[in-house]
């Protein structure tokens, strides 16, 4: 395993849900961490639950969706604190409306949010990672990056699009025989309150995960240097089932409750 002590871990949306946990999670094994989010009070209660620890988490307001704040909030922070090693890309939103029902600048934002920002990070920190030829992307993306969910067309094209930007960026390090690693990170629903509501199943097969057991697990998947994490582990089977004929993969998924799931979704109020 891979040791993060003294280096630097941005977190992006690091305010709240699975972000503040592996923020403390980085913290608590020596990485110098920083959260990017959009709100103040998400940041400070974020410094806090660190102080509280003894631990030290700085946080910096800076919406990832502002190509320019981006590069501006990068700049400062190289800055202040030095090249970043590990670029968490974990901001995200979810709109949970059919695609009909969605409205255009919803549709647009969620791209921004969670597909569109995936850029403006790398392009700000990559180039450091490559002249030291050391580094980290971590991608949080989706099971919903894998498989498409009734109700959630919008959230899967941009967890698609996250999942496909990873992939991409792994073969262009694979081909400059860069030593900068990246990691996918694909779970289930998680109980952070981002779909909040939102049922399973088969809870033993497809259960919601615990937001402490995500965060510890992806953390521990970027010091492993491991390419790709999918949770729980039966999510892994869609790579299988996506050798039937599509008709047999909807109807395994209709099963499943897959297209059921967001009925009840309220998501945070
Ligand atoms: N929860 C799940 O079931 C689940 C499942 C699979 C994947 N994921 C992914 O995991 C990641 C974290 O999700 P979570 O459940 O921890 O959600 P969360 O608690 O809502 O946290 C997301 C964080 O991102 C921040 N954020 C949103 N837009 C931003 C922007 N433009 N710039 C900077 N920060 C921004 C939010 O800030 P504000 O609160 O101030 O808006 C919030 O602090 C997301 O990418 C999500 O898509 C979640």
């Amino acid at each position: 395993m891979k040791s993060v002590k003294d280096k630097l871990v941005l977190v992006t949306g690091g305010g709240s849900g699975i972000g503040r946990l592996m923020a403390l999670d980085f913290a608590r094994r020596g990485g110098r961490v920083v959260i990017w989010d959009l709100s103040q009070k998400a940041i400070d209660q974020a410094v806090e639950e660190a102080r509280k620890e003894g631990l030290e988490i700085s946080g910096m307001i800076c919406d990832v969706t502002n190509r320019l704040a981006v590069y501006s909030c990068a700049e400062t922070l190289t800055g202040r604190a030095g090249p970043v090693d590990v670029l968490v890309n974990n901001a995200g939103i979810v709109n949970g409306k059919t695609l009909l029902d969605t409205a255009d600048e919803n549709i647009e934002k969620i791209m921004d949010v969670n597909s569109l920002s995936l850029f403006w990070t790398a392009k700000a920190f990559l180039p450091s990672m490559l002249e030291r030829n050391t580094g980290h992307i971590v991608t949080v993306s989706s099971a919903a990056g894998l498989v498409g969910i009734s109700g959630l067309a919008d959230y899967c094209a941009s967890k698609f699009a996250a999942f496909g930007f990873n992939e991409a960026v792994r073969m262009e390090m694979r081909r400059l025989r860069s030593r900068v690693r990246t990691t996918v990170v694909c779970p289930f629903f998680i109980n952070t309150g981002m779909f909040d509501g939102v049922k399973t199943r088969f809870p033993l097969l497809l259960p919601i995960l615990k937001p402490s057991y995500a965060a510890s697990k992806i953390v521990k998947a970027v010091l492993k240097n491991r390419k790709c994490l999918i949770m729980p582990r039966f999510v892994y089977s869609i790579f299988l089932l996506r050798l039937l004929p599509v008709s047999v993969f909807d109807f395994i998924a209709d099963f499943m409750g897959v297209n059921r799931s967001m009925e009840s979704f309220r998501g945070r109020s």
